[in-house]
């Protein structure tokens, strides 16, 4: 028996008098959101804005990140921030059905488990040289170091070995870009998007930027393509590209892609490893149980625990606290009807602090993930579905490195009590206090 589609009309409405609620969604204790009394699903229609079905009935946030072809991510991403212009709208994330299936296909490679493993040295590396500079025996932002280890350990990773000039120029390229991103101007043209239907005004100077950036990696592409004898030698992201069918974009292309990736994997991956120091800090019982594999010398412990540690951490504190999909046609997501335009949000954060998921949500416990690894939809820090986070596996592997490498030198001292409370970042949350900890020699 065939059932007609429910409407969004038939749904449970969020009043636009209630809509500051949504913001007890994005915040950890979203149990504690009156939002739950309207049930799994509900909707929310503020005047000048797309219907927007959120929903959490696990059917309903399955089928819709299977469904890559009526749903687009990108579109919600342009309707309600300014990403499109700081990622460019030809990069991954906002390319649709079966040309982001090709180009994805093309990305992947680099990323992949094979990959992963020769960067595993460069990553050692990059502690090792920052380590030496962060304070012990006193207080300090963990945070900061954490964009210091990320954006190291990306430009080693995605663009190897550069000749001294242009890799001075590389990285002074990209911390004005990233500056011009953080900028009060730019940030007025992110909060006004959503407001004028999802336009990002144009912002000269991020685009001069953006264009500096992507000129020294043009010049690097072809200084690539120049070297003699076969890249074999080389293991770095960019030299994996070169010379593959990506290669037949024209270069502004690929540069735009290297600069998007450096961009999506730069804040969350700083954002989570500031999360991770205060967690450990926070819960001594983990920090013991580490403390007690790094001086035993057992590498495999102290990998599994800080698997675990990881993994529990994003549960927590996941860098988006919500994703979701644009319809791109009328389409029926799991009996309700979705009309072309209308937007779908998945709550992670509450997916994550659900009891049905977890037991004990609210509780830190790595041990959970020892036994079991993280379960793919209940999960979602990476999102899921065709468009789930390129660098997932990547993410996962530095953390777990950077921490083996700090831990192996240094103790974090225990500082029980709550943890620092989360700051609004653009769209995700980031540690109030700049991860504030103190680092003990081991
Ligand atoms: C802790 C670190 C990270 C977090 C929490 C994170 C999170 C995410 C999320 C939530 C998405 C959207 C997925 C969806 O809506 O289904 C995404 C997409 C993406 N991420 Fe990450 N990310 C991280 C690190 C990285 C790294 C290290 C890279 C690259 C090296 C990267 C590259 C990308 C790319 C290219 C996409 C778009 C994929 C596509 O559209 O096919 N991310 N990420």
């Amino acid at each position: 028996m065939s059932h007609t589609p429910l409407s969004l009309r038939e749904l449970p409405l969020l009043r636009t008098r209630h809509l500051g609620q949504i913001g007890g969604l994005m915040r950890p204790g979203t149990h504690r959101s009156p939002l739950l009394e309207l049930g799994e699903r509900f909707v929310v229609s503020p005047p000048g804005f797309p219907d927007m079905l959120v929903t959490h009935d696990m059917d309903d946030v399955r089928e819709l990140f299977a469904n890559h072809d009526d749903f687009s991510v990108g579109q919600v991403l342009s309707r309600f921030s300014s990403h499109d212009a700081m990622f460019g709208k030809q990069t991954l994330i906002f390319l649709d059905g079966d040309e982001h299936r090709r180009e994805r296909r093309l990305f992947a490679p680099p990323f992949q488990s094979k990959a992963l493993r020769s960067y595993e040295e460069l990553m050692v590396e990059v502690v090792e040289r920052e380590l030496p500079t962060w304070p012990v025996g006193e207080p300090f932002e963990f945070l900061k170091a954490g964009y210091d280890l990320a954006i190291g350990v990306l430009l080693a990773v995605v663009f190897g070995d550069v000749a001294p000039a242009r890799r001075d120029r590389l990285k002074q390229a990209v911390s004005q870009w990233f500056g011009e991103i953080e900028s009060r101007g730019f940030l007025a043209v992110t909060l006004l998007t959503p407001l004028i239907g999802g336009y990002t005004l144009p912002y000269p100077p991020l685009r001069r930027r953006q264009a500096e950036v992507d000129a020294v990696i043009i010049e690097e592409i072809a200084a690539r393509r120049a070297e003699p004898g076969d890249r074999s030698g080389r293991k770095d992201v960019l030299s994996r590209y070169v010379g593959t069918e990506l290669d037949q974009h024209d270069d502004d292309a690929l540069a735009r892609n290297m600069r998007g990736i450096l961009l999506g994997a730069y804040e969350t991956t700083a954002i989570t490893l500031g999360w991770i120091a205060a967690m450990l800090a926070g819960h001594p019982q983990a920090m013991a149980e580490l403390d007690a594999a790094a001086d035993a010398g057992d590498g495999e412990r102290l990998d599994a625990y800080l698997d675990a540690v990881v993994a529990e951490t994003m549960r927590l504190r996941p860098v988006s606290p919500f994703t979701g999909r644009r319809a791109l046609r009328d389409t029926v997501l799991n009996g309700i009807r979705i009309p072309k335009g209308a937007i779908v949000i998945v709550p992670i954060l509450l997916i994550h602090e659900s009891p049905r998921h977890y037991t004990d949500p609210m509780v830190f416990r790595p041990e959970r993930f020892l036994e079991e690894r993280p379960n793919g939809q209940t999960w979602l820090t990476f999102g899921a579905g065709a468009h789930r986070c390129l660098g997932a596996q990547f993410a996962l592997v530095e953390a777990r490195i950077l921490f083996r490498t700090v831990l192996e030198q240094r103790r974090i001292q225990a500082a029980p009590g709550p943890i620092e409370p989360p700051r609004r970042y653009h769209t995700g949350l980031s540690p109030a206090d700049n991860a504030r900890i103190t680092l003990l020699p081991r």
